[in-house]
């Protein structure tokens, strides 16, 4: 090895920043059953990251599990396996104390509901979230009414959160939501309750503070609005992160714009409607690389007859993630996905 990279490698381990503003690392989560109710895998092992100034949305059907994600990225709940770096520290892992720092300082959330307190005016929505840290009366006057303002409700600035419109509302939880100044911005169905006019303006409005502060937008959809203002979309489908989309997707039409994603568990999940093409659901398959670009995957028919059954009666073991029973030689476990 020559002195170079010696450096350049000690270089790297000295200084182990990297360029994202987050990462999510591998990331499960369980909502355990009560009673009756059976446990739910909302998400199994999903892998992204953002850059500073990006404007990314998460899009798929309801119930692939793109709140629940949302929630995890902003320190709202721990998942049950996997890590967020937020500018390299593991939110997952912070102490909850600090985590309500992080979650009042670094992040903006706007709901579909609006998260307002709905019996305060306006203004003491946007200014209460900044009297939590703790900073001068002035200072927050100022910038409330500069944020009012910008969003387009200054004059309903006295009116309490009750009486104003479902677009004034998310106006309002616009301005509150970057009342810190936070670094990311993260909106679950953002224009959910809105107008179709107003659901355009607001975006715009998104749009517009991404470009001017530079603040890193994450928005959950199955809006095609949204999804569309986005630089990038990630593609959730059953807790799966299935693929990878660029600017200005049609939501009716993914499967012409879907990159799909090998993980950093080197998982690769194939979608609906390649499968459908393939004709088979499970199955065995040769794979093979051709030209070192390609990837060939060749049914095995008559293999598929012999394959020994996964499911031994005898021999398993307890899955860490989701207490499901596996076989012992197997990998991944067969109901959560999960690596032991
Ligand atoms: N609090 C909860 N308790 C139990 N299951 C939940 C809870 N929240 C969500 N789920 C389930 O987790 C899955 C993902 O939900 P969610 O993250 O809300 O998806 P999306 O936002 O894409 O509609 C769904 O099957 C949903 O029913
Ligand atoms: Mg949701």
């Amino acid at each position: 090895m020559s002195i170079k990279d010696e450096m350049t490698i000690q270089e790297e381990i000295e200084t182990p920043r990297s360029p994202h503003l987050l990462s999510a690392k591998n990331i499960y989560h369980i909502y355990r059953g009560k009673a009756e109710r059976a446990s739910v895998v909302a998400l199994k092992g999903v892998s992204f990251d953002l850059d500073p100034g990006e404007f990314v949305s998460i899009v798929g059907p309801s119930g692939s599990g793109k709140s629940t994600l949302l929630q995890i990225i902003g320190g709202l709940m721990r998942p049950t396996a996997g890590a967020v770096f937020f500018e390299g520290q593991d939110v997952t892992k912070t102490p909850e104390e600090e985590l309500t720092m992080f979650r009042r300082r670094q992040v903006g959330f706007v709901f579909q509901e609006g998260n307002l307190l709905l019996d305060l005016s306006a203004f003491d929505n946007v200014n209460q979230s900044m009297a939590l840290n703790g900073l001068p009366y002035q200072h927050r006057k100022k910038r409330t009414l500069e944020l009012l303002d910008l969003m387009g409700v200054l004059h309903r600035k006295n009116q309490i959160a009750n009486r104003l419109s479902g677009g004034e509302r998310q106006r309002v939880a616009i301005a509150r939501a970057m009342a810190n100044n936070p670094k990311l911005i993260i909106a679950d169905e953002p224009t959910g309750n809105v107008d179709f006019t107003t659901s355009v303006r607001l975006l715009e409005l998104f749009k517009e503070l991404n470009r001017e502060t530079g603040m890193t937008m994450l928005s959950a959809t199955h809006s095609n609005h949204v999804a569309g203002y986005a630089d990038r979309s990630i593609e959730l489908r059953d807790g799966l992160l299935l693929g990878l989309h660029g600017k200005g997707i049609d939501l009716a039409q993914l499967d012409m714009s879907r990159m799909v994603v090998m993980d950093s568990d080197n998982r690769l999940t194939l979608p609906a409607n390649i499968m459908a093409q393939l004709g088979s659901f499970g199955g065995l398959w040769a794979i093979d690389v051709v030209d070192q670009s390609k990837i060939l995957l060749t049914p095995l028919e008559s293999l598929t007859e012999q394959a020994p059954s996964i499911i031994s009666d005898t021999e398993t073991k307890e899955c860490p993630v989701c207490s499901t029973f596996n076989p012992i030689d197997g990998q991944f476990c067969i109901s959560c996905g999960a690596r032991f």
